[in-house]
């Protein structure tokens, strides 16, 4: 089984993905770290304690995590998508659960630090917390199994703006440093994401499935998927943080590059963007290179057998 740290900003499609890691038998979930993205970090926490209590998992640990990214503030996440509450605006009842007092960034540490090349950190929200793991402990880099992470885009326009994907623009200086870092990371991001659509039909057939944690994921959809039909008009939700989990339970449904990347943190149009460089500086001393050489080269979702990932994901939550 993977060991697996589920770093989080819950957030709808986070709440899918986390009901879908939970039902993965490949998985040893060692705990959820959680941040600002979606909703602040005080909700992104108590949401995730609570999907924890509906899946009847109250022995997962819960370490609270960044509240703000690197450099500026929290911009007061994405109601319009996500609803008040982060949740469809179900307003479920406070978790009777609390977070355990070791902070994301030191949890991540800590767990990498026990399980030497076993870890897998899957990142559902901005990078923040990986970011401020690094900069404590550098020697993670060289100890963790790998880190996988929902978001950017690397050939194709953005969500959050027409240049970047939201994670990636919450923080992007967290970001680049993640992608500098010398630790065997992977890109899941708007490439595949974008194709890759959860039909209404399906998450109904998905919401005949009856369990608390199930009832409440299909109910909050119906609010995600009402923003996608009107503002995307698409017949569904885009699969983003669930796609990270369908990688890691089946890399043969995705097509990947690997090159090196850096993220745009200027303030200003392409904030966010994450730039691929294709290889060219390899060879090459061209000064306008110089940002991207001696990068690690990142490997990067560009397509997906988006059909078999739709199954896997029906298959998984309709049969925990
Ligand atoms: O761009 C989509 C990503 O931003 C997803 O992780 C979603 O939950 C939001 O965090
Ligand atoms: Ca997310």
């Amino acid at each position: 089984m993977r060991k697996l740290i589920i770093d989080t900003d819950p957030g709808i499609d986070d709440s899918m993905a986390i009901q879908l890691a939970l039902a993965s038998k490949e998985f040893k979930i060692l705990g959820l770290t959680t941040v600002f993205g979606n909703v602040n970090i005080d909700l992104a926490t108590t949401n995730t304690l609570r999907l924890l209590q509906l899946a009847n998992r109250t022995d997962l640990p819960v370490a609270k995590g960044a509240s703000k990214p690197l450099k500026g503030k929290f911009m007061g996440g994405v109601p319009f998508v996500h609803g008040d509450d982060g949740q469809g605006n179900t307003w479920q009842r406070p978790s009777i659960l609390s977070p355990i007092n070791t902070p994301a960034d030191e949890f991540i540490i800590e767990q990498v630090l026990k399980f030497p090349k076993q870890v897998t950190i899957a990142a559902l929200g901005p990078l923040t917390n990986l970011a401020l793991a690094l900069s404590k402990k550098p020697e993670i880099q060289k100890m963790v199994k790998e880190v996988i992470f929902m978001g950017g885009n690397a050939f194709c326009s953005g969500n959050a703006t027409p240049a970047a994907e939201a994670n990636m623009y919450s923080d992007p200086n967290a970001a680049d440093i993640v992608l500098g870092a010398k630790w065997p990371i992977t890109m899941v991001g708007l490439d595949v994401t974008h194709k890759t659509i959860l039909l209404k039909e399906t998450l109904s057939e998905i919401s005949e499935f009856d369990s608390p944690l199930n009832n409440h994921v299909t109910e909050a959809y119906q609010f995600y998927q009402d923003f996608f039909i009107k503002v995307n008009k698409i017949d569904g939700t885009y699969v983003h943080d669930s796609s990270v989990f369908a990688y890691l339970i089946n890399k043969n449904l995705y097509q990947t590059v690997s090159y090196p990347i850096r993220v745009e943190t200027q303030e200003c149009l392409s904030k966010g963007k994450t730039w691929p460089s294709l290889g060219e500086s390899d060879h090459e001393e061209r000064v306008a290179l110089k940002p991207w050489k001696n990068r690690p080269k990142v490997t990067i979702c560009i397509d997906v057998d988006y059909k078999k990932v739709i199954e896997l994901i029906k298959v998984r939550l309709t049969n925990p």
